[in-house]
């Protein structure tokens, strides 16, 4: 009989593979010269990141028989692609903290976060290609298309905080791309490290988009509702900069008179003023749009969980869906 994978279960080996992950990537960007290249990548490495996409790789692999050791340098190249997405992110976001720190271009300048976000994109091929597998140009491509499709996120991101007339359904496309594919990539890639087959890969890319997207749209939800200083980014950095949010468009719709037309504000300004965050939260408290947040957040979490019913390793899979249930709670 095996033994039932408690959440408790889950926390102890995520926190186990948190470290091996950290250990790991302290290693890398080891070059001192130049300085003002390695230092950022070293920097952000060093931040209070989760880790969920490596740990999801690790989990992706033993889900399918494989082993996490093999999926390890997968695991790394996937974390250290998502840091150069976030030092980029942080420059398009105009944001100053991230992590309870100054963000690499406010520590440094525009031009060393640019290269040194340039420079991680290639060191995590070659961490890739380090990977213990015989499939190493279906992981290239897996981390390209992840590559490509992040930036057609982010570049629908910014469209859409021009557009006046964005809808829920702008925001899905453009949340799957910018953040659901990374994830999705994270467990195919995993996968694929632990040798998994086209079935089985089409499963955890489906759980990965689904997740992905609740994890995006709670990402969204912590921006402003968050304990302060919880997040380690500004609190409301998403309506200051006009970012067309669930929140924000739900909340349109279930709005009327002067909370309506506050919200419509920020769409016609392209943003607020920071003192007028906590009116915007107020209102989000008032007219619903949490409580639809938070079951469309359960929605994709549950369909998650049905996409992976049949995969081979039963604790495998159970780790995975212990991680989904984690994530729905995040706080952070
Ligand atoms: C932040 O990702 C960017 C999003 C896609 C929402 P995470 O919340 O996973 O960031 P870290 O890695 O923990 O810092
Ligand atoms: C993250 O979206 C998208 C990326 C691909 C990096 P956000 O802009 O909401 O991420 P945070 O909140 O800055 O981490
Ligand atoms: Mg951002
Ligand atoms: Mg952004
Ligand atoms: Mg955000």
């Amino acid at each position: 009989m095996t033994m039932p994978i408690t959440q408790k279960l889950v926390e102890k080996k995520y926190s186990l593979y948190h470290k091996k992950i950290n250990d790991a990537l302290g290693k890398c960007f080891d070059r001192e010269s130049p300085l003002t290249l390695y230092a950022p990548a070293r920097y952000i490495l060093e931040g209070k990141g989760k880790r969920i996409r490596p740990f999801l790789s690790l989990l992706a692999s033993e889900a399918v028989c494989g082993s996490s050791e093999n999926a390890l340098n997968v695991a790394l190249a996937v974390e250290v692609l998502h840091n150069f997405t976030l030092i980029h992110d942080d420059i398009m976001d105009q944001a100053e903290l991230r992590h309870g720190r100054p963000t690499v271009h406010k520590q440094w300048n525009i031009n060393a976060a640019i290269l040194s976000g340039d420079m991680m994109i290639a060191y995590a091929y070659e961490l890739a290609l380090q990977a213990k597998s015989n499939r190493h140009s279906e992981l290239i491509h897996i981390l390209n298309d992840a590559n490509i499709t992040i930036c057609e996120g982010q570049a629908l991101d910014m469209e859409l905080e021009e557009k006046k007339d964005a809808t829920i359904t702008d925001y899905l496309d453009m949340i799957s791309k910018k953040t659901g594919r990374l994830i999705s990539a994270a467990l195919e890639a995993g996968a694929v490290a632990g040798n998994a087959t086209d079935e089985q890969l089409q499963k955890l890319v489906l759980f990965g988009e689904k997740i992905g997207q609740a994890f995006q749209i709670q990402d969204d939800y912590l921006d402003i509702m968050a304990d302060h200083g919880k997040s380690g980014k500004m609190v409301g950095g998403d309506v200051i900069n006009g970012k067309k949010t669930y929140l924000l468009l739900r909340s349109l719709e279930l709005t009327s008179g002067a909370e309506h037309e506050l919200l419509n504000s920020i769409i016609v300004n392209k943003g607020i003023g920071a003192d007028r965050v906590p009116d915007v939260k107020k209102i989000y408290e008032r007219c619903g749009v949490l409580e639809e947040t938070a079951t469309l957040i359960n929605r994709n979490t549950d369909e998650a969980l049905t996409a992976i019913n049949d995969l081979p390793h039963a604790e495998g899979r159970e780790y995975l869906r212990g991680f989904a249930n984690i994530l729905l709670k995040r706080d952070f």
